[in-house]
């Protein structure tokens, strides 16, 4: 297998570091080959609270992938979460001075560099993560996907776009630089996780996945088969856990035992179990109702629900999901998760579980991993079916760092 078949990704979680090596065989299926993991420390809400701590968690786990996979790592493909991800949707055209002008990758890359050039990095303080093509309309009614080779008088373009705040993104970058790794490229979580989990007619339908891990929740929509909207909030797991330890004054650790064993989402879930803790800096164990547990779960959970439907129903696209909601991350473990979604949304709820690839899957067939697969798949999208190599050229190209090609950079992951 040629080394250009090989990507590596680096997805950086709040509470854990996960490095996959996958191989793109010749029909274009994902193969896990390299698995490693790390605790992760000195991550907060998807920022870097504490560098040194992010960098050894970040070798650790890229230690283990290189000794399961027997290669040495040196660029990686890395993902961003956090509140301050952003996105914009924009429109370009173009018109050409004939009436068949075939459309060619070129045209494309101009209406592209078109909408980059809209955005001032420095002036706005952003650095763009994607420019993800939605759709192109050719002589302002036919819709198509893929325009190249078309013929048309003019072209536009639909694009979403999706930034960062400048410094949070170096911040970042500097950190894996500093584990020793090249940042081959980044992909944002919520872009990830809809990679692993959607099919293409619930895109259609408008559908959006909500990726709940510890630290962050990254929502995607789709709508009309393409990317409509994406936001990551501060809030996850790990806020459940601290709601535990401090109604019932346990500490972390044992907060999340209690909510990982006896957790449910809905009170009517709960038995009429009674649990025995051991509070913070007592040896005297106390006993709490299992259905007092289960309160404080459903109380956050419900709160993060509804944080996601006020966001989207301000942004007006909450009435557009007609397909429902797919839950992902790792607290779409939490028993009975779905039925407390469907009562906060009112729509059809699925958990998503990553899809598409093989290998690995005693360790990675779980919610906690759709962003680390989703970030493989993405970035196998780039590549054209037929030589699992990207050339610039590739109609489905996405400029995922102005002015590269993201051929150099996977052509140098070793
Ligand atoms: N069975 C379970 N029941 C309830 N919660 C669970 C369960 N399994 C995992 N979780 C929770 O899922 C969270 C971890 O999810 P995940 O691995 O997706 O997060 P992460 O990628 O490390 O963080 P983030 O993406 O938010 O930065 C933790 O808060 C954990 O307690
Ligand atoms: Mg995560």
């Amino acid at each position: 297998m040629g080394k250009e078949n090989v990507l590596i990704v680096l997805d950086i979680g709040t509470s854990k570091i996960t490095t996959l090596v996958g191989d793109i065989d010749d029909t274009g299926e994902i193969h896990i080959v390299g698995f490693g993991e790390a605790y992760s420390s000195g991550i907060e809400k998807g920022i870097v609270v504490k560098p040194h701590d992010v960098i050894k968690a970040i070798r650790r786990s890229v230690d283990t992938a290189e000794n399961v996979a027997g290669t040495k790592i040196s660029g990686v493909i890395a993902n961003i979460s956090g509140y301050h991800i952003e996105c914009r949707n924009d429109i370009e055209k173009v018109e050409f001075n004939t009436s068949q002008k075939i459309v060619t990758q070129a045209d494309i890359n101009q209406l592209i560099q078109k909408v980059a050039s809209k955005i001032q990095p420095e002036k706005e303080n952003l650095e763009i993560i994607h420019i993800l093509p939605k759709k192109y309309i050719l002589d302002d009614e036919d819709e198509v996907i893929d325009p190249v080779g078309l013929v048309a008088s003019k072209l536009e373009g639909r694009f979403h776009i999706v930034l960062d705040k400048l410094n949070a993104y170096t911040n970042l970058k500097k950190v894996i630089e500093s584990a020793g790794l090249r940042v081959v490229d980044f992909v944002a979580n919520p872009v990830a996780s809809s990679y692993a989990t959607l099919y293409p007619e619930e895109k259609e339908m408008g559908i959006a996945v909500i990726d709940i891990g510890a630290g962050t929740t990254d929502v995607a929509v789709y709508k009309d088969g393409s990317i409509e909207y994406i936001k990551s909030f501060p809030v996850g797991g790990n806020q459940v856990t601290m709601d535990i330890a401090h109604r019932f004054k346990v500490s972390k650790d044992e907060a999340e035992n209690l909510k990982i064993d006896y957790g449910a989402a809905i009170t009517e879930a709960a038995q009429n179990e009674i649990i025995e803790v051991y509070p913070r800096g007592s040896e005297e164990p106390v006993h709490i109702d299992q259905i007092d547990l289960v309160d404080t779960i459903e109380a956050r959970l419900s709160e993060i629900f509804e944080i996601v439907k006020k966001d989207l129903e301000e942004k007006g696209i909450f009435e557009r999901i007609n397909g429902g909601i797919v839950l992902t991350g790792g607290v779409a473990n939490t028993f009975y998760i779905k039925e407390l979604a469907e009562s906060v949304f009112g729509l059809d709820v699925r958990i998503g579980k990553p899809k598409d690839y093989t290998g690995f899957s005693d360790k990675v067939a779980f919610p906690q991993y759709s962003t680390s697969i989703g970030m493989l798949l993405f970035a196998k999208s780039k590549l054209p079916a037929s030589s699992g190599i990207v050339t610039p050229n590739s109609s489905n190209f996405d400029i995922l760092r102005i002015g590269k090609s993201i051929i150099e950079k996977i052509k140098t992951i070793f």
